[in-house]
């Protein structure tokens, strides 16, 4: 009985781990010896820890890991010296000669802990912040009270870790989400509770937040982890700094049915329609630059009749423009034009990393849905007036037009684009083509496809162009 268990679940995980394609060119790539290459291309992608790293310049992610710790490092050196300098003053309390030297013993305990996590996953020319070309994926160190929300603070009814699960559980509406991969998963806590509530899911974790991949691959799997959470404005004087030791509640995982990939989950590097649910938790507003191109990934991603489960704010980075930071009724919209049905859907206010050292943190406010992907694959209504769903979203193909194999411009851009459409190419592929030929490794394909949409806007009948 153990054994055929112990097969199952096998042949399980060679369906999500065997999914796995080249981020470089899309052949399968295996991820089961510990040096992972793709015999088409020969890329090596080095692994951090034991997590595989699976971005198009791996060297680069490695490199941005080493420069966040030493800039990380240099922050709390600066601050560290410029309290010893205070400290100098003869003016100062005995309480706040305490403060300051907690002050100091917590930050560069945190950075210690930090360090303890991360670099000894990392390779080691990128201990020293190694040098690499771009920061177009750039590993993050900004996340840190994940962990301690995550993995430190105790079990509370309707406590935040409590309430996500509830909520998504609700839009989950009781039925296992199978195969699911969580986007920007971050600590991992969601899709650990997940796992436990349903055991026949096998779920995929994604993110690029190297400490936080660290420290959720180590508890996960058994081991407990110190890290110390440093408070520079404290507002009593207990509150300098709290050691939280990070263990997972309900035991390890089973790395059959449990797995950690570091990857842009704006472009997973897997093989389409394998999910039967994508959960993006406090994702969306985050990741991508533009949501409608992560709906074209949902989409692909997911098998028809598959979820897509959304649990956040739609609090939008600041370098995402206005037209693109899309309320609830747009996003509804959307899913549905990209070939989605929506619903259940709830929102709701609540705490929302409320630190449990200092009592600050905020309300937020928090959109929950799922949205199915239709089993036909058309897209989803709209008006005669509105912008087409192949304009909006870069999975579906764009129509030829009458005059195309006559038309001309003087912009070497336009034309290409113009002859790349064939009636079978979608703006993504349209938008590789360009990225291809125009070599600017500076550009992010997300840029390439604004750009796309631009020509196609300008000289497409069908999005109101004179023909
Ligand atoms: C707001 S945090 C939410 C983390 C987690 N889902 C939670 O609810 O606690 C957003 C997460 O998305 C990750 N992220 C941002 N862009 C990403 C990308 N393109 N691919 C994968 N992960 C990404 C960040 O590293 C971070 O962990």
């Amino acid at each position: 009985m153990r054994e055929g268990v112990k097969r199952s679940s096998q042949a399980r995980s060679r369906g999500l781990l065997g999914a796995a394609r080249c981020p470089r060119c899309s052949s399968k790539i295996d991820l089961a010896p510990s040096a992972v290459r793709c015999r088409k291309c020969g890329q090596v992608y080095p692994r951090l820890g034991a997590i595989p790293v699976l971005l198009p310049e791996p060297v680069d992610y490695f490199a941005s890991c080493g420069r966040q710790l030493a800039g990380l490092k240099e922050q709390v050196e600066g601050v560290v010296k410029d309290v010893r300098e205070q400290l100098r003053s003869v003016d100062l309390l005995p309480s706040t000669r305490r403060r300051c030297r907690t002050l100091i013993e917590g930050i560069t305990g945190q950075l210690a802990d930090v360090r303890a996590i991360l670099e000894p996953n990392l390779p080691v020319a990128a201990r020293s912040g190694g040098r690499g070309r771009s920061d177009r994926t750039p590993a993050t160190l900004d996340h840190l009270p994940y962990l301690y929300r995550d993995w430190g603070w105790p079990p509370e009814a309707d406590g935040e870790n409590e309430r996500a699960l509830a909520l998504a559980e609700r839009i989950l509406q009781g039925r296992c989400p199978g195969r699911t991969l969580v986007m920007g998963a971050g600590a991992c806590r969601l899709a650990y509770e997940l796992y436990h509530r349903y055991p026949d899911a096998e779920l995929m974790v994604m993110d690029l937040d190297p400490v936080l991949f660290s420290a959720a691959h180590a508890v996960t799997h058994g081991e407990t982890v110190a890290i110390r959470e440093a408070n520079l404005e404290m507002g009593d004087l207990g509150q300098a700094v709290k050691e939280w030791t990070l263990s997972a509640p309900h035991g390890p995982v089973d790395d059959a049915r449990f797995h950690f990939l570091v990857a842009d989950a704006v472009d997973p590097p897997l093989a389409p329609g394998i999910f039967d649910t994508v959960l993006t938790p406090w994702f969306i507003d985050q990741g991508p630059e533009d949501v409608r191109d992560l709906i074209s990934t949902l989409h692909r991603m997911l098998k028809p009749g598959g979820r897509w489960v959304n649990m956040g704010p739609l609090k939008y980075s600041l370098d995402v423009p206005f037209s693109r930071r899309f309320a609830r009724e747009e996003l509804f919209d959307l899913a549905e034009r990209a070939g989605f049905r929506v619903g259940p859907w709830k929102s709701e206010s609540g705490p929302y990393l409320v630190s449990q050292l200092n009592g600050r943190g905020k309300t937020e406010w928090v959109l929950a849905y799922s949205a199915t992907k239709s089993v036909s694959t058309e897209p989803g209504p709209g008006q005669q007036d509105d912008p087409p769903a192949w304009l909006l979203f870069r999975h579906l193909p764009v129509p030829t037009f009458e005059g195309q194999a006559l038309f001309w411009s003087e912009a070497s851009m336009v034309r290409m684009v113009v002859s790349s459409i064939d009636g079978r190419r979608t703006l993504d592929d349209i938008a590789v083509l360009v990225a291809e030929r125009a070599r600017q490794p500076d550009v992010s394909m997300s840029q390439v496809r604004t750009a796309v949409r631009q020509c196609l806007q300008q000289v497409h009948p069908t999005c109101g162009a004179a023909g």
